[in-house]
């Protein structure tokens, strides 16, 4: 290389150190908010719709034989020193006159060890299946490969476990994987990267979110629910991109399946490694026979439940270094008396600031979103919900349902407020059904109030603003003020909280390299300025 071709290369880096440098000086901090609403125009590279994989791509195909684990995944208990380690053997059964396994047949043990020559430890746990039955001529049943679910315990922070779990009297163990333990709670520790996205599915784009998600190197990934979309398939395997339109015809809406054993093989790699915690989503509920709903939700994930003292899989809460996470439930009751709304009462109260200074939420319906998808769907929880959330100063809510991603401004009762919550939806994971594209704040986009709850959830609460620029109407003519940033595209975020105060917040777009920054904030805590309910600790009393 000649002289010049060095000054060249000295350039492009400096110029490449200072660009660099100067967007890292300015990522913008909540502190400086509320900020001017931003809507970020439609990219116009996107091309057709987002489309399933098919039944025969090899990444949702049954590799093992008989009773071997399959769909292995990991996910967090209520504390750094226990995980909960799920698999799946033999395989389901679909048609007529299909048997259901006895779950017992196939023992459920899982060797560990901080050596993967010394799998020394053994935990064992219990088996379950569940079926998905449709008493209609002409629809096929479903029953499913045992379900696995072993807790370990015991476990040190921040540490590399390996594992095999299986049946070993069989013989029919897995593979070796691996885990790493979450750090111990204390305002100081966190997770380097916190992944979290909703409304995954599983098509060609999922894929893309997926692979993007992984380089990013998460600890621990949240998907705030909608999982597999197998309620857009017919119980023969045909499938069909709208939820409400292609399925008049059978009394119960169907689904299928085994849609849910594709997803499961094809996030093993993933989630075999990093674990993941869920919660449900209006295509998790999934009616069957018997007025059964969420089956398949319920017994395929383990859930922190009884550790969080919640006797359900709808609602549960976990600590992750100095963050202290709720699950929520948006389709189950949340009323005052509702059982969910007492377990978050005793959960709140018994959060130690001091210990896990983050407190975030995640459910599945947005209350803030600007979008004309779901607009105000969800606004009897929020009418029930927000104020306690608001009063134990929760500092951050990620949702998903709306097919797209927005950040809220602090925000309380639809008034911007420092102390409020930032409200962040990411139900951009790349699934079939349509994104969401218009805004409810466009001409002619304003949905009629009656028409805007859920039929599920039911209940009506959407009254019309009372103040502001909106008041006495129940749609803004322009972009909210609570909306800071609104972009439709497929992505996932990552959130890395540093310390005490301060979170990165990276939004990032499917079509940019995975690395590259949408949407980049620091979530700021203001501890003395929002002072909140905090449990009291007795031992420095
Ligand atoms: C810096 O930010 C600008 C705009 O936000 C972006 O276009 C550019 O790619 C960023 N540069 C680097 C090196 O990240
Ligand atoms: C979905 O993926 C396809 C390619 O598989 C791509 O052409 C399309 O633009 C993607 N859609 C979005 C919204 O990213
Ligand atoms: C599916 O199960 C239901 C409920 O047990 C039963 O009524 C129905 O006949 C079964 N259908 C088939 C095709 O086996
Ligand atoms: C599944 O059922 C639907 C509705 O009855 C029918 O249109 C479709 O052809 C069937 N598909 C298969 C693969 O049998
Ligand atoms: C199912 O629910 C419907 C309406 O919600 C009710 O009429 C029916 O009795 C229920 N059936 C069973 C078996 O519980
Ligand atoms: C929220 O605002 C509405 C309308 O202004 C008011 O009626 C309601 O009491 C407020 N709720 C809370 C919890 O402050
Ligand atoms: C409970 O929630 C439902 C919506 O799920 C709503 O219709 C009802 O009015 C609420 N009841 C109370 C007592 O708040
Ligand atoms: C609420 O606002 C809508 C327009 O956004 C209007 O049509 C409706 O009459 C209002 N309802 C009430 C009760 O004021
Ligand atoms: C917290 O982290 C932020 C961002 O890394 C940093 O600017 C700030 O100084 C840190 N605060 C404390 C108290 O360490
Ligand atoms: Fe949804």
């Amino acid at each position: 290389m000649g002289f010049n071709g060095v000054i060249v290369v000295g350039l492009h880096l400096l110029f490449l150190i200072s660009m660099v440098l100067a967007n890292t000086s300015k990522i913008p901090t909540t502190l400086e908010g509320p900020f001017k609403p931003v809507t970020v125009p439609l990219d116009n590279s996107f091309r057709g719709h987002a489309i399933d994989l098919l039944d025969t791509d090899p990444r949702v195909q049954r590799t093992v034989t008989g009773f071997e684990p399959e769909q292995i995944s990991v996910s967090l208990s209520s504390t750094h020193d226990s995980v909960w380690i799920s698999w799946i053997t033999g395989e389901f059964q679909i048609g007529n006159n299909i048997k259901p396994f006895n779950p017992e047949a196939v023992a459920s043990v899982v060797h560990y060890g901080r050596l993967k020559s010394g799998l020394t430890h053994q935990a064992t746990g219990h088996s379950l299946i569940y079926s998905q039955l449709y008493p209609f001529e002409g629809l096929q049943n479903y029953t499913s490969g045992i379900i696995h679910h072993v807790r370990l315990t015991g476990l040190q922070p921040n540490k590399v476990y390996y594992y095999q779990c299986g049946d070993p009297s069989i013989p029919a163990m897995s593979d070796v994987f691996y885990f790493k333990t979450m750090p111990v709670s204390g305002p100081m520790n966190y997770p380097k990267r916190i992944a979290i996205v909703g409304d995954l599915g599983l098509t060609y784009n999922t894929t893309s979110t997926v692979s993007h998600l992984t380089s990013n190197q998460p600890d621990l990934v949240l998907l705030v629910g909608d999982v597999t979309y197998a309620n857009l398939y017919l119980t023969n395997g045909t499938g069909s991109d709208c939820y409400s339109c292609s399925f008049s015809q059978t009394p119960i809406h169907e689904t299928y399946q085994p849609r849910w054993d594709y997803w499961g093989r094809f996030m093993q790699p993933l989630l075999s490694k990093v674990p993941i915690m869920v919660v449900e989503g209006n295509h998790e509920i999934e009616e069957q026979t018997g007025n059964l709903t969420f089956a398949a939700y319920s017994s395929r994930f383990a859930f922190p439940s009884e550790e969080s003292q919640s006797s359900s899989t709808f609602y549960y809460s976990f600590n992750v270094g100095g963050i202290h996470f709720i699950m929520l439930g948006g389709y189950i009751a949340y009323n005052k008396s509702a059982d969910q709304y007492k377990w978050l009462e005793r959960d709140l109260a018994n959060v130690d600031r001091k210990v896990t200074p983050w407190l975030v939420a995640t459910w599945h319906p947005p209350w803030y979103s600007s979008y004309k998808a779901h607009y105000r769907e969800a606004e009897c929880m929020k009418v029930a919900m927000e104020e306690l959330l608001y009063k134990y100063g929760v500092d951050l809510v990620f949702n998903g349902h709306v097919h797209a991603y927005e950040r809220s401004n602090r925000v309380y009762n639809y008034t911007l407020d420092p102390c409020g919550p930032v409200y962040i939806t990411v139900g951009d994971g790349g699934n079939r059904e349509k994104m969401a594209i218009p805004h409810a704040d466009e001409p002619g986009n304003c949905p009629d109030p009656s028409t805007t709850p859920d039929s599920y959830m039911g209940g009506f609460c959407a009254y019309n603003f009372t103040s502001g620029p909106a008041a006495g109407k129940f749609c803004w003519d322009r972009q909210p003020d609570f909306s800071a940033y609104r972009e439709t595209s497929f992505g996932h975020g990552i959130l890395e909280v540093k310390n005490e105060t301060h979170a990165l917040w990276t939004w990032h777009r499917n079509q940019d390299m995975y690395n590259i920054a949408g949407d980049q904030i620091y979530i700021v805590r203001q501890p003395d300025r929002c002072p909140v309910e905090r449990k009291q600790m007795e031992e420095f009393q």
